[in-house]
C-alpha cells in the first residue's frame, strides 16, 4: 500500500467517525476546511436545483431580457405575467448562483455567469436539450444498466443504430442544429491550435451541417473541402455550403463511416466530436477508414474533450460519462486510450494533445 493509500484510509476513518464533524467545526484550525468541505458536499447534493434554476432563467428569457441593463422585480413580474413573490424566489436563487446580481438600488442585473451565457448563446442550446438527459437520469442505475430506452438515444438517432443505418431529416435536424450552434466555439479553438495552410484539401469526417468547414473556409480562402456524413446530414451541409457561398470549393458526400469508404482526395482529415460518440470497436473502424483514405504523410486532426486530467474529470468523467451512458454508446478517452486505437488503425501519435479550453476541445494530431 502506498503512502497516499494509507493516508486516504486514515483520513476516511477519521471523517466517518461520529464525533469528527463536531470536532472539526469547533476547532478553529479545522473550521475553514470543514466549512469548505461541507459546501462542496452540499453542491453535490443540491446540484440539480442549481441546474433547474438556470433552466427556468432561460425558459423565461431572463438572460436576454437583462441584456440591455438591470430591471426591477416589479417590471420583470409584469412582463412575465408572474406573481412578484413567486418570481422573487427564482431571482434570489439565480443571484445566489451568480447567474444574476442585485444592483445597489435592489434591481436585478446579469451576474458573471449570466453575462457569459449572453456572450456564448450556444450554451443555452445545450441547456435547452438537457431536460432529455435530466429525464433519463431520474433513475441513474437503470440507465447505467440498460440505456436502450432513453430519450438521449432517440435524440442522437445514430446511437445504437449500427451498420447500414439510414437517417431522415426529421431524425437528424435537432442534433444537427445543436452541433451547428456550438461549432463556432469548437472551430475557433481548432483553428487557433492547428495550421492547415500546408494542404490543398481537408476532409471533415462526420462534419455535420458544415459549420466547421464554413469557419475554416473563411480563414483559408484557397482551401477546398469535402464533408462526409449520414445522407440526411450531408444534405443539410450541401444547403449550408450553397447559402455560405462556398459550394464552388466545398462538397458534401453522403455515407456511413462504419460501412463505406471515405473519399480519398484530401491530405488532411478532421474528426471533430465524433470518436467519443462511439464504443471502441466502432472507434477503431472509423480510424481505420480515416487511415485508408489519407495519403502517406497525411494527417488526421482529432478534436474532442479528453479524459484523464484530474482538473477536468468532473466534465469528462462526471458529465460526459453519464451523458454517453444515457446516449447508449461512446465515452471520453484519455490520450493514451486514443493512441492505442489509433496505432491499431495504423496511425502514429507523436505529439501530446494541445488545448486552450479543455471543456470545449483538445486537439490530437495522428500521422499516417
Ligand atoms: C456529435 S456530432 C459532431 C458533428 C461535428 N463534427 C461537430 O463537431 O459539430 C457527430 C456527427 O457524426 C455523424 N455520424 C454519426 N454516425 C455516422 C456514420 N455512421 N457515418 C457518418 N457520419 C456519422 C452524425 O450525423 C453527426 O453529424
Amino acid at each position: 500500500m502506498s503512502l497516499k493509500d494509507r493516508w486516504r484510509t486514515f483520513r476516511n476513518r477519521m471523517i466517518a467517525r461520529p464525533g469528527f464533524q463536531a470536532f472539526a467545526a469547533a476547532f478553529p484550525l479545522t473550521r475553514p476546511i470543514a466549512r469548505a468541505r461541507s459546501k462542496a458536499l452540499f453542491d453535490l447534493i443540491a446540484g440539480f436545483t442549481y441546474s433547474q434554476t438556470l433552466v427556468a432563467c432561460l425558459e423565461l428569457d431572463l438572460i436576454a431580457r437583462l441584456a440591455d441593463g438591470p430591471a426591477t422585480l416589479e417590471s420583470l413580474a409584469k412582463a412575465l405575467d408572474f406573481a412578484p413573490d413567486r418570481l422573487e424566489r427564482l431571482l434570489k436563487a439565480a443571484v445566489s448562483l451568480d447567474i444574476l446580481e442585485k444592483t445597489s438600488s435592489g434591481a436585478f442585473d446579469l451576474g458573471i455567469h449570466g453575462a457569459a451565457l449572453l456572450g456564448n448563446p450556444w450554451i443555452a442550446g445545450f441547456i435547452r436539450h438537457h431536460p432529455i438527459l435530466y429525464d433519463d437520469l431520474r433513475d441513474p442505475i437503470a440507465v447505467l444498466r440498460d440505456p436502450s430506452e432513453t430519450g438521449l438515444s432517440r435524440y442522437w438517432a445514430y446511437a445504437g443504430a449500427g451498420e447500414g443505418q439510414t437517417s431522415e431529416k426529421k431524425d437528424v435536424s435537432a442534433y444537427t442544429a445543436l452541433m451547428a450552434a456550438s461549432q463556432a466555439a469548437v472551430a475557433r479553438e481548432i483553428l487557433a491550435l492547428h495550421d492547415f495552410s500546408d494542404c490543398d484539401e481537408v476532409l471533415d469526417i462526420g462534419g455535420s451541417n458544415g459549420s466547421f468547414i464554413v469557419a475554416a473556409a473563411a480563414r483559408y480562402p484557397q482551401l477546398r473541402f469535402t464533408l462526409f456524413d449520414l445522407p440526411a446530414v450531408a444534405g443539410l451541409a450541401a444547403e449550408n455550403f450553397e447559402k455560405s457561398g462556398i459550394s464552388n470549393r466545398a462538397k458534401a458526400i453522403p455515407g456511413s463511416f462504419l460501412t463505406d469508404p471515405l473519399p480519398k482526395t484530401a491530405q488532411v482529415a478532421t474528426l471533430i466530436r465524433v470518436l467519443h460518440d462511439h464504443d471502441d470497436e466502432s472507434a477503431l473502424r472509423i480510424l481505420e477508414a480515416a487511415h485508408a483514405c489519407l495519403p502517406q504523410g497525411g494527417r488526421l486532426i482529432l478534436a474532442e474533450p479528453l479524459s484523464g486530467d484530474a482538473a477536468t474529470a468532473p466534465i469528462s468523467d462526471g458529465y460526459f460519462g453519464l451523458y454517453f451512458a444515457a446516449m447508449g454508446q461512446g465515452k471520453t478517452r484519455t490520450p493514451g486510450e486514443i493512441a492505442q486505437i489509433a496505432q491499431k488503425a495504423g496511425f502514429q501519435t507523436s505529439e501530446p494533445p494541445r488545448t486552450r479550453m479543455p471543456l470545449i476541445t483538445s486537439v490530437i494530431v495522428l500521422r499516417r
